[in-house]
């Protein structure tokens, strides 16, 4: 039996998650208990009024916390952190009225991050300058309640990324969800990335080409959480604010550019002009991935090219992870159109020039190699795990 203990207890140990803890659904002066991973650290990220948030206190191991310490961040402009001790309780005084509003989250990462030294979290509260440094590093974007949010069409958190500062030599990844412990290994959840790899048809055979873009459009990312891998310096300015692209008008700032359009809120049409369109060769498409709602929901994706071309169509249905699409040449706009629900992100990009010519920088990007799969659900899966012992527990104690 005690080996069965220990078995179970080390999948317990190996399954550990990050989690994310919302403040508007704890209302409570007496909480549960959460388990979490002891060695992992907290992390708030939130803008909600300070009037309701001195209301709020957490407890982990034998010490009670206010949130006052993690509103403030560290020196280099990192997120401030507590370390938690395997168990997590929120104590919340405000009202349920008040509560119901609050935007703002707690987040744990997982043990084995904290003992990373290339592993930062950033809240970005109004604006952010985010800067690393070294061979590698991961960085966890918090964002906090939309400033000045109107109305449903806009996402409630959002970070708008510009000034992207890389070197051609290195790879930058965007991620949507949060890292887990295989987060280095994990590439399939990619929506942004400099260089874009693509294959090159030549006569006779076909070879992999690096294009790495020196200008990127403002990136909306319209999530609560977001993260990026780089393999080498990078900075880059984040703002708290949202500029809406569905209204056919939205030109891109120049003609050799890539940009995203990511969809988790309502979203029905948005159309990205790119101009001025130069003369001459070179190649447009997308990445993109797709988690449609099984009911006959459809994203469309068109591009259009000159006078000359017909557009390219293409219908997105289920599930779809990290599939390129390009043709040989310019495009002179995107447009998407989502028929019922889902969720996509989408990376366009624009080249114009020599594209037979193969770049030679970047060339370590380990390529996404388009998929077809079913979106991983760690949350689910560790509830299964748990549920398992429960019940085995619960049978060996009887
Ligand atoms: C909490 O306090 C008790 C009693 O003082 C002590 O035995 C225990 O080790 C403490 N737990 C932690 C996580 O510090
Ligand atoms: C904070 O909690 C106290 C009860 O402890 C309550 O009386 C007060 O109204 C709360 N403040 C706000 C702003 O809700
Ligand atoms: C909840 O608390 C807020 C702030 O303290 C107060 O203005 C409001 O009237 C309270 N609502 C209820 C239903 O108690
Ligand atoms: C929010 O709106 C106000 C008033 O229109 C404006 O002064 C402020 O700059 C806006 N803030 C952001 C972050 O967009
Ligand atoms: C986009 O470019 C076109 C053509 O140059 C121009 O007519 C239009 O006003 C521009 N739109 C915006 C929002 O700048
Ligand atoms: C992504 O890759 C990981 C392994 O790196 C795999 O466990 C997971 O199922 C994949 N998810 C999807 C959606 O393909
Ligand atoms: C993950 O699983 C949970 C619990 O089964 C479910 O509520 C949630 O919608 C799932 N998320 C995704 C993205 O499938």
């Amino acid at each position: 039996m005690p080996t069965l203990f220990l078995l179970l207890f080390l999948i317990l140990v190996v399954s550990a998650d990050p989690q994310t803890f919302y403040l508007k659904n704890h209302h409570s002066r007496t909480p549960p208990v959460y388990d979490v991973e002891s060695g992992a650290n907290l992390y708030l990220a939130s803008n909600d009024d300070w009037m309701y948030l001195k209301n709020i206190t957490f407890k982990t191991g034998n010490n009670t916390y206010t949130l006052e310490k993690l509103l403030v961040p560290n020196d280099d402009g990192s997120a401030a952190s507590i370390p938690v001790a395997g168990d997590f309780s929120i104590y919340n005084t405000n009202n349920e009225t008040v509560t119901r509003r609050l935007t703002g989250f707690f987040y744990i990462t997982t043990a084995l991050q904290t003992q990373d030294p290339t592993f930062h979290v950033f809240v970005l509260q109004t604006t952010q300058s985010v800067r690393v440094t070294g061979i590698s590093s991961t960085v966890v974007i918090l964002n906090t309640g939309l400033i000045n949010f109107t109305d449903y069409t806009e996402p409630t958190m959002t970070s708008y990324v510009t000034n992207i500062n890389q070197s051609p030599n290195t790879n930058l990844y965007f991620h949507w969800g949060m890292p887990y412990d295989d987060w280095k290994s994990q590439t399939n959840n990619t929506f942004f990335q400099n260089p874009i790899v693509y294959l090159v048809m030549m006569r006779f055979n076909t070879h992999v080409s690096h294009r790495f873009f020196d200008h990127v459009e403002p990136l909306q990312v319209g999530l609560d959480y977001w993260y990026f891998t780089v393999d080498g310096p990078v900075n880059m300015y984040m703002e708290n604010k949202y500029v809406r692209i569905d209204n056919y008008n939205t030109n891109t700032t120049a003609t050799s550019t890539t940009g995203v359009m990511i969809s988790t809120y309502l979203f029905v049409e948005c159309s990205v002009e790119i101009r001025p369109i130069e003369y001459g060769v070179g190649v447009a498409g997308y990445i993109i991935t797709t988690f449609m709602d099984d009911d006959g929901s459809m994203l469309d994706i068109e591009l259009f090219y000159d006078d000359f071309y017909p557009s390219s169509y293409n219908d997105y249905q289920c599930n779809n992870i990290g599939v390129l699409y390009f043709d040989y040449q310019q495009a002179y706009s995107v447009t998407v159109r989502r028929y019922e629900g889902g969720t996509f992100y989408l990376q366009y990009f624009n080249f114009a020039g020599d594209v037979w010519q193969t770049s030679t920088v970047g060339n370590k990007v380990t390529s996404t190699t388009p998929v077809a799969t079913t979106h991983k659900n760690g949350s689910a899966a560790v509830f299964a795990i748990k549920f398992v012992v429960f019940v085995l527990m619960a049978s060996l104690l009887s």
